[in-house]
């Protein structure tokens, strides 16, 4: 079940650096890319640094709206976390094409992608020089949500269904899909 965490905790579901979908909308579009470079950058208020391609038209929509959703899929996700890794939403719809069904918050214009196990709704900080340097965005989270069956108190549950676990990207298709907790003594 989604449930909501607080922003204090909210970096966490994203610190073992699990492939993202980031959505954002501006003036009645909406759309939906994949993102691996996504890490967060402070505790309270959460922030990440997000990577975000000037070519793309994510990157179109979030510098108009300033405002974005980062969210984890899961393995069971690959096909839709190519398919919008791969295709642009400027020739693309792909919500139908994907088949990704959205998820609405009051107050976040970004829609959540179903399916996904975390979820951070964020505003763009100003740092015009990050973006136009490195396509790097700060970006500050609003609310966030994670899925209780993966995620508890903000942290990888012991026990995961195999469909829910989260991957990482190597490169040219090629994941790896976590595996089992280990934990320190301390
Ligand atoms: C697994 C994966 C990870 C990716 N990570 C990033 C990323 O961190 N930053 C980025 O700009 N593009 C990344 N991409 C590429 C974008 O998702 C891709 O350019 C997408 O087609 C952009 O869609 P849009 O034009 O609809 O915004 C990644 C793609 C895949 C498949």
């Amino acid at each position: 079940m989604r449930v909501p965490i607080p922003l204090a905790k909210a970096w966490r579901p994203f610190n073992h650096g699990p492939v993202t979908l980031i959505s954002a909308a501006h003036d009645g579009v909406e759309n939906v890319m994949a993102a691996a470079w996504v890490t967060p950058l402070d505790f309270d208020p959460p922030k990440l640094s997000v990577v975000i391609a000037a070519d793309t038209h994510t990157r179109s929509l979030v510098e108009a709206s300033r405002e974005l959703v980062v969210q984890v899929p899961t393995v069971s996700m690959l096909d839709l976390i190519e398919g919008v890794g791969s295709t642009s939403g400027r020739d693309t719809d792909k919500w139908s094409t994907f088949g990704i069904a959205r998820l609405r918050e009051p107050g976040v214009a970004a829609p959540l992608v179903d399916g996904c196990v975390a979820w951070m709704a964020a505003r763009v900080l100003d740092e015009p020089d990050l973006a136009a340097r490195y396509d790097l965005f700060v970006v500050e989270g609003t609310a966030a949500w994670v899925d209780d069956r993966v995620f508890t108190d903000g942290r990888l549950r012991d026990a995961i269904p195999d469909a829910l676990r989260t991957v990482h990207h190597v490169a040219g298709g090629v994941y790896v899909v976590d595996g089992a907790i280990v934990r320190t003594r301390v």
